[in-house]
């Protein structure tokens, strides 16, 4: 791999379309939505163009600006969902250069109805928890970080970095998925927890966010997500040794402020557990269980990450007895509003 993405990748005459894209508003629900959360971190920082992230259910029922030369990003594992498929539907009137979805059913009705579209390849996910469909949404907008930065002058380190980065990932999550016993082994301390808050900065904001999104799915307990930065605007008020505080800390340029929002909750008696890189440099104490996560490219950390906080959903639910593969209340395929 070079760098180049092939011309086929994204579809028969993507590249006609990717060369004058400015903008690139995404749109999705759930952990497709998380994964175009983690994408705007990437394109705006690296492929030059501007974007937006908004949920399906949001966006299709108000009236939002067009960018010129924008393009519109469907995220879907199932290509059916009623209110992503609807806001594709809607595109198409509202003057997009194109669309594109990222998906992984090739039948779906948002590939047949997209101008582009990017198979993830993740195999049949039969769980209604999105695991492996959110891991290979994140590989194709690294791919589309390529594809568009090409045009719009992707410098030679970025390109390096993205190409480095997906040849690393397949050892890099070999090694997270080693932290299974551990994981299982620290399961019971949320057991009989009601209420959990997940912490993230920058792009692992959003992991924070599907970490949450996880947990509540099929262990039935309550998760919260924050950026970190925003604890002193409220959520400290909830912090007790009653609800775990999961930190997600990889060694990023935000790990210095990071750590002040751990300090903040240990000063509430907050009870924490940090996946950390190890060169980050947390350790275990009475207050805090430190994770200690294989060091990765602070690019591919959202990808490495969502790993352990996936273990951790599943290793809780078990315990619970719920049903990690149908969860109560839940549809795999959302296809009705
Ligand atoms: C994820 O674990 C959920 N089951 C749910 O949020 C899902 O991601 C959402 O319904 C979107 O589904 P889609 O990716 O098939 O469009």
């Amino acid at each position: 791999m070079n760098g180049q993405v092939a011309e086929d990748t994204f579809g028969n005459g993507a590249m006609a379309i990717l060369k004058d894209i400015e903008h690139v508003q995404i749109v999705a629900c759930g952990t497709s939505y998380h994964a175009g959360m983690v994408a705007r971190y990437w394109l705006e920082s690296m492929a030059g163009v501007s974007c937006n992230v908004e949920i399906a259910s949001e966006f299709r029922y108000r009236k939002s600006f067009v960018h010129a030369n924008s393009l519109l990003v469907t995220i879907s594992q199932s290509g059916e969902t009623a209110d992503t498929l609807a806001a594709l539907r809607l595109s198409k009137e509202l003057g997009y250069r194109g669309s594109l979805t990222i998906c992984n059913v090739a039948t779906s009705s948002m590939v047949r109805e997209s101008d582009l579209a990017y198979m993830t390849r993740a195999g049949a996910e039969i769980g209604v928890a999105s695991t492996k469909a959110f891991t290979t949404q994140l590989v194709g907008l690294l791919m589309l970080v390529l594809a568009i930065g090409q045009h719009r002058g992707l410098s030679e380190p970025h390109r390096t970095a993205i190409v480095n980065g997906l040849q690393a990932l397949p050892a890099k999550l070999e090694e997270a998925l080693l932290l299974s016993d551990e994981i299982e082994a620290l399961a019971p301390e949320f057991a009989d927890k009601f209420h959990s808050l997940f912490l993230g900065r920058g792009s692992q904001y959003p992991i924070a966010m599907e970490g949450a999104l996880k947990l509540k799915e099929i262990s039935y307990i309550h998760a919260e997500a924050y950026a970190a930065g925003e604890l002193k605007h409220g959520p400290l008020a909830l912090i007790d040794a009653d609800m775990p505080v999961i930190v997600v800390a990889p060694n990023d340029e935000l790990l210095e402020k990071l750590k002040s929002n751990v300090e903040e909750v240990r000063a509430r008696g907050g009870i924490m557990y940090v996946f950390a890189d190890k060169n980050a440099h947390f350790k275990s104490d009475a207050t805090m269980r430190v994770i200690n996560v294989s060091h990765c490219d602070e690019l591919i950390a959202p990808i490495v990450y969502t790993i352990p906080l996936q273990l951790l959903s599943y290793f809780v639910a078990l315990i619970k007895g719920t049903d990690v593969d149908q969860p109560r209340n839940l549809a795999k395929s959302v296809t009705v509003e």
